[in-house]
């Protein structure tokens, strides 16, 4: 999947974390030679920033930022993710998730450009048999999830032509995430216990840039959900993880009673990505084989694989 020309230039905010080292690669090869119209070269196409470069909380300098680029896109991926640690930092949370998300969606709109604001199953309670539709109303059960519900809304109202997408348990690029810690504690002969009572779609961030790269290209606005496909307990990922690694660890099932967290989680968030196919024409693999994919790729040593056609 690429992105075409018409969506350059493309702006990413958080573009060193998990999602963006898979965003940014492909939004990269994708960029046009020369910028049309304009004749610059195509690295002045395309923008990646970083807290370092562009603290989204700055709204002078996020509103600078866009003015000087001109992004027809921007990637919207810059957010507190530390779910337990948003409890005890709710203000610095909401900062960033909410006001900053503001900011960056309305920059975007005054440029004329379509913001892409990344959400999560974690705006549900998880009380729903089968798996949520991206109409279900909220019910968010930490501070990290009510700074999501509202970050959706403030960029509903800030920007018109705005992409909301909701994903769930990313993993990818080698580090930070949950799969690569069951491989590391494995591999170290420390004990793995695990929990059967949360269920959720495992997706990887690789399919998950290739699916935001559809939507775009699908000219679709609106509210999506983007997972990978069935689901699983935290307990089946680690054990498929596990199996795909040859790692012949034990793997211990806990209850989320069993291993308290600062932050509540949904029992049973599952999303439906039924309004994606339908607008984008994508449809994620099914989560074990990414999740095998993935395994394969970090045994190879590989953070970031081939895309035919680039
Ligand atoms: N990870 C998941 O399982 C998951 C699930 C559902 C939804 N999401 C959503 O998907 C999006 C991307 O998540 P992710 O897992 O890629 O997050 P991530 O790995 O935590 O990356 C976020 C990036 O934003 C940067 N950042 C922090 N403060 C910033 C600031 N003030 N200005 C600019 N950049 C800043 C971080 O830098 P530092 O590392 O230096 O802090 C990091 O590189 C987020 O909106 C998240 O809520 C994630």
């Amino acid at each position: 999947m690429r992105l075409s020309e018409r969506h350059y230039p493309v702006l990413v905010t958080g573009a060193r974390g998990l999602l963006g080292r898979a965003l940014g690669p492909l939004i990269l090869r994708a960029a046009p030679v020369r910028q049309r119209g304009s004749g610059r070269p195509a690295a002045e196409a395309v923008r990646l920033t970083d807290l370092e470069d562009l603290d989204v909380t700055d709204a002078a300098a996020v509103a600078r930022a866009v003015r000087d680029l001109r992004p027809r896109t921007v990637f919207h991926l810059a957010a507190w993710t530390d779910v337990d640690g948003a409890e005890s930092h709710p203000a610095e949370a909401r900062r960033l998730n909410v006001e900053a998300a503001e900011h960056v969606a309305r920059a975007a709109a005054e440029a004329g450009a379509l913001v892409v604001h990344m959400s999560t199953d974690f705006i549900f309670d998880g009380a729903k048999p089968g798996p949520y539709v991206e109409e279900d109303p909220p019910g968010p059960l930490s501070v990290y999830a009510r700074t999501k519900a509202e970050s959706e809304s403030r960029v509903r109202a800030a920007a018109p032509r705005h992409l909301i997408v909701r994903t769930a348990w990313l993993y990818g690029g080698g580090r930070r995430d949950f799969i690569a810690a069951v491989l590391d504690r494995a591999r170290r002969g420390e004990p793995l216990r695990v929990v059967t009572d949360q269920v959720g779609c495992p997706t990887w961030s690789e399919d998950l840039a290739r699916a935001l790269a559809a939507l775009v290209e699908s000219g679709a606005c609106g509210t999506f959900h983007a997972c990978g496909q069935g689901e699983a307990s935290r307990y089946d990922e680690a054990v498929e993880a596990l199996a795909a690694a040859g790692l012949p660890a034990r793997v211990e099932p806990v209850l989320t009673a069993d291993v308290p967290r600062a932050a509540r989680r949904p029992a049973r968030a599952v999303l439906s990505a039924e309004k994606l196919i339908a607008a984008a024409g994508f449809r994620f693999p099914p989560w074990r084989e990414s999740v095998r994919r993935y395994v394969a790729m970090l045994a190879a040593g590989v953070k970031t694989p081939a895309t035919p056609g680039t």
